[in-house]
């Protein structure tokens, strides 16, 4: 999830993009970059680390022009380093991109066997040898753009500026976000909003597969293929604040609303559904490596350790190999069972996590492999681990992790994939399967945000309760302690989560007419012993808040409250349960006039033990 910046006008660009980019950080901030064509040149500055880094080189060696374009990094393919950060140039092609380009590698093979070499490790790099390639075969800059997108399979927004061409500026749009805004006698293009406010309040947002010529006398927008458009304009009156949540009312629900995307994103370019296989790039393990573990550690902390557990259930049914989880800190002192026939794998957002860095010395000292599953690139976590899966789900500002969890959940069920169809205990067939559920899940997530008004009429009905109780069985107990965890942190409300069938060992205690129960009974092989838990919290007077399955008249007849959720396959199910139970978090929070972004007592990285 980068940012990016275009302008070309008759002000100074390179104010106007640092400006933009400012506003933009919260989408990544591991380098960032600006170029301004000038006298028929690129001209290009670009810094490792923060915003600031490139403001304060900016200032030591200037830049001018009235056409430009700027990128805010989050990396996704290939390290933060300076090599790596945007914009890229070949020829005289420079451009910026947000998104990730699936087919990168064939592609750069391709560009490789003509003779092309690539400066980075980016995807993005490819594109701007792709178009220059076509300048060279022959094409005007804008055929060269059109030509090279429909090579493209994934996701972009870009901005791109040719040295022959200097009172050009194309920016294109597919799967990533673009927005371009109107001034007078100027145009901006932003990745968002709240980048160029402060310049325009009237913007055209173009769709995918569209793409905007701009030149100094105005602007074209068509669809790649050359079909002509006209873009209506709409006039944006959101407040500064309003913007930079993307009109959403805090980080924490704009980034349970990004989940559709964020999953794509997780997923893309590694989905090798012919084959019903997974493509891990960074995996660092060979199938007979794979074949040789005998089991499996999982590490973790909080939410992330929620997402162990689940993963657990994902290997063992799916692989047949035997996984333990761990909290991290437990595991690190515990002087744990570990060997060279032992796969630790460490789960990690942040990938500075003080315990889960602790745990993988703590198996490489006992000689086992440790893969990470993290989120921030380049992260300590992904550096020491031998290979990585990076979930891709952008930065969470959030303090409560919502998307970070869920593409959590997704990279753990790409890896179980992969590492079933390694050691043979998933069959292509299976595989097939699998990867053909995992394509519907945006889908099912968008299908479960509609729940959003229904959620928060629970939330008024129930949000002065003292205590929650969440249940559920099999893949559902982890993500009844996870709905219980985000309820905690965001409400101040005390809130257990428990194994369905371990509520008679004692939790039942505590239920009374004034305990909500929220429940977690989809039509699984576990709902028949879910619906009897059910039954006993009714009979003792608990009140159900019931997550069903669409059309399961029985439990929503017995329950006081109902969230009927798509029915799909259990390899995703995890994933759709937790989308109402972010939302009813949220929801109380917010009645409670609690500060959802930033809970009290919490931090977003937790680097001391
Ligand atoms: C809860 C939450 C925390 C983190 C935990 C581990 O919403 O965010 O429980 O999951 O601190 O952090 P990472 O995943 O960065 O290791």
């Amino acid at each position: 999830m980068c940012g990016i910046v275009g302008y070309i006008g008759s002000q100074q660009a390179p104010p106007i993009i640092l400006d933009g980019l400012k506003r933009l950080e919260y989408r990544g901030y591991d380098s960032a970059g600006i170029c301004t064509i000038f006298a028929d040149c690129a001209d290009i500055r670009r810094s490792e680390g923060k915003l600031a880094n490139l403001v304060d080189l900016v200032g030591l060696i200037p830049i001018f022009g009235e056409i430009g374009i700027g990128h805010t990094r989050w990396a996704t393919h290939g390290k933060p380093t300076e090599i790596n950060a945007h914009p890229h140039q070949a020829g005289p092609i420079v451009l910026v991109h947000n998104g990730i380009i699936e087919n990168y590698i064939p592609l750069k093979s391709s560009l490789r066997e003509i003779g092309h070499t690539f400066k980075s490790e980016t995807d993005t790099e490819v594109i701007a040898h792709l178009i220059e390639q076509r300048m060279k075969d022959g094409a005007g800059f804008e055929e060269a753009v059109r030509q090279t997108l429909l090579q493209l399979k994934g996701a972009y927004a870009l901005c791109i500026v040719c040295e022959s061409e200097p009172d050009t500026m194309i920016a294109a749009k597919h799967g990533s976000p673009l927005v371009v805004g109107i001034g007078d006698g100027e145009y901006f293009v932003a990745s968002d909003i709240p980048a160029i406010l402060a310049q325009t309040r009237e913007m055209v947002f173009l769709e995918d597969r569209e793409i905007a010529v701009f030149r100094r006398d105005g602007v074209a927008f068509s669809t790649i293929t050359g079909e002509v458009l006209s873009k209506a304009t709409r006039h944006i009156d959101w407040s500064p604040l309003m913007a930079e949540k993307g009109g959403f009312r805090h980080f924490m629900l704009k980034e349970i609303f990004e989940q559709p995307r964020a999953v794509q994103d997780t997923m893309a370019g590694r989905l090798l559904e012919e084959e019903g296989n997974v493509y891990l790039e960074d995996l660092g393990l060979t199938d007979a490596e794979m074949a040789g573990f005998s089991r499996i550690c999982i590490v973790a902390c909080g939410t992330s350790w929620h997402a162990g557990l689940v993963g657990k259930f994902l290997l063992e049914e799916l692989c047949r190999i035997s996984v333990e989880v761990d909290i991290a800190s437990e595991f690190r002192y515990r002087n744990p069972v570990v060997s060279s026939g032992t796969l630790l794998l460490a789960i990690s957002q942040s990938g500075e996590t003080a315990d889960t860095l602790a745990a993988v010395r703590e198996a490489h000292g006992k000689g086992a492999k440790a893969i990470a599953i993290c989120n921030v690139v380049d992260s300590s976590i992904a550096r020491e681990a031998d290979g990585v899966v990076y979930t891709h789900a952008g930065l969470e500002i959030g303090v409560a992790s919502t998307k970070a969890f869920v593409t959590q959940l997704v990279a753990i069920s790409l890896f179980a994939l992969r590492f079933g169809r390694a050691t043979g205990a998933i069959s292509r067939e299976r595989g097939i399967e699998l990867t053909s559920s995992l394509l519907h899940l945006p889908a099912f997530i968008e299908e479960a945000l509609q729940l959003d008004t229904a959620v928060e009429s629970i939330a008024r009905r129930y949000h002065n309760s003292s205590d929650f109780l969440y249940l559920g069985r099999g893949y559902s107990y982890p993500i009844a302690l996870e709905g219980a965890l985000k309820l905690k942190e965001i409400s101040y409300i005390h809130a257990e989560g428990y194994p369905a069938g371990e509520m008679k060992h004692g939790p039942i205690a505590l239920i009374d007419e004034n305990m909500p129960v929220v429940m977690l009974v989809l039509r699984d092989r576990h709902y028949e012993k879910v619906v009897s838990n059910m039954e006993e919290v009714i009979a003792r007077g608990g009140r159900v808040i019931a997550l069903c399955s669409a059309g399961d008249s029985e439990t929503a007849q017995k329950a006081e409250a109902v969230l009927e959720l798509p029915s799909c396959a259990e390899i995703v199910a995890p994933i759709i349960l937790s989308i109402p139970l972010q939302l009813l978090a949220y929801h109380v929070s917010v009645l409670k006039g609690n500060d959802v972004d930033q809970p009290r007592n919490l931090a977003k990285s937790v680097t001391v033990e």
